[in-house]
């Protein structure tokens, strides 16, 4: 028993001591993984419009959560740092509102830092339309005054099954602290 274990072990030493020499004369990045072609894009625009107090029929979106004190019809100052919005936005093709949508964006976004206008989203784009049916996932942060941001797609179902990518968002629009308008656009490097 004890001369197994020990012929075991011997086993193990010279594997290891293979392996290490190995991989060190290897050239490291040539085990890179290559990132993928992309296998679908789309670009798409949704409308986002913050409930206010008195756009009640109109709104798509509502703070839900702001730091204490603080008002749920009005987003807070110190870069609405801590507002929390629920969203139910209208998808569209182009970048006019009352286009016919294509589904709804659904999900929330908050504020997360005090000293510049900076967010985080995670959302669902749920479509359902002749031309795309299924689910878009993402989420990730969105420094709201660069230009474009690439948040992760990190999943899909339908016409979008397990999808993963990248989604690089713009502002196409920003009226007032009550609408705005992003440009989503996605593009998958898994495809099914
Ligand atoms: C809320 O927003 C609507 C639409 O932009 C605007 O007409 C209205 O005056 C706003 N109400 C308040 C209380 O700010
Ligand atoms: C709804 O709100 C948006 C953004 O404030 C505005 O452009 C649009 O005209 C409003 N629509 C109605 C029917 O009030
Ligand atoms: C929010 O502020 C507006 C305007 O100052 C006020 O009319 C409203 O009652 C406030 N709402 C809450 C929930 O404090
Ligand atoms: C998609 O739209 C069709 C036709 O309007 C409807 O029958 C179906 O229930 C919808 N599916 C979902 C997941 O909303
Ligand atoms: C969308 O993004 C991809 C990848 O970054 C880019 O190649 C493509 O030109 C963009 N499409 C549009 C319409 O902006």
């Amino acid at each position: 028993m004890a001369m197994k274990a020990a012929k075991f072990l011997h086993f193990l030493f010279i594997w290891l001591l293979v392996c290490t020499v190995l991989l060190k004369s290897a050239d490291c990045h040539r085990w890179k993984k290559k990132i993928p072609e992309p296998c679908k894009n789309l670009v798409l625009y949704f409308h986002d419009i913050l409930y206010n107090g008195s756009n009640k029929h109109n709104a798509t979106s509502a703070i839900v959560g702001a730091p204490k004190g603080a008002n749920l019809t009005i987003l807070t100052g110190n870069n609405h740092f801590g507002d929390v919005v629920v969203f139910d936005d209208p998808i569209t093709l182009d970048n006019n509102l009352h286009s016919t949508p294509v589904g709804r964006a659904q999900g929330f976004y908050f504020y997360d830092m005090k000293n510049t206008f900076n967010s985080w989203l995670g959302f669902t784009f749920v479509l359902n339309s002749t031309n795309y049916k299924g689910t878009i996932t993402f989420n990730g942060a969105d420094p709201i005054l660069t230009k474009y941001r690439d948040i992760s797609v990190v999943g899909g179902t339908g016409d979008f099954l397990m999808a993963r990518g990248i989604a690089t968002i713009s502002t196409d629009a920003y009226e007032g602290d009550v609408y705005f308008r992003l440009r989503v656009n996605i593009t998958l490097y898994e495809c099914y």
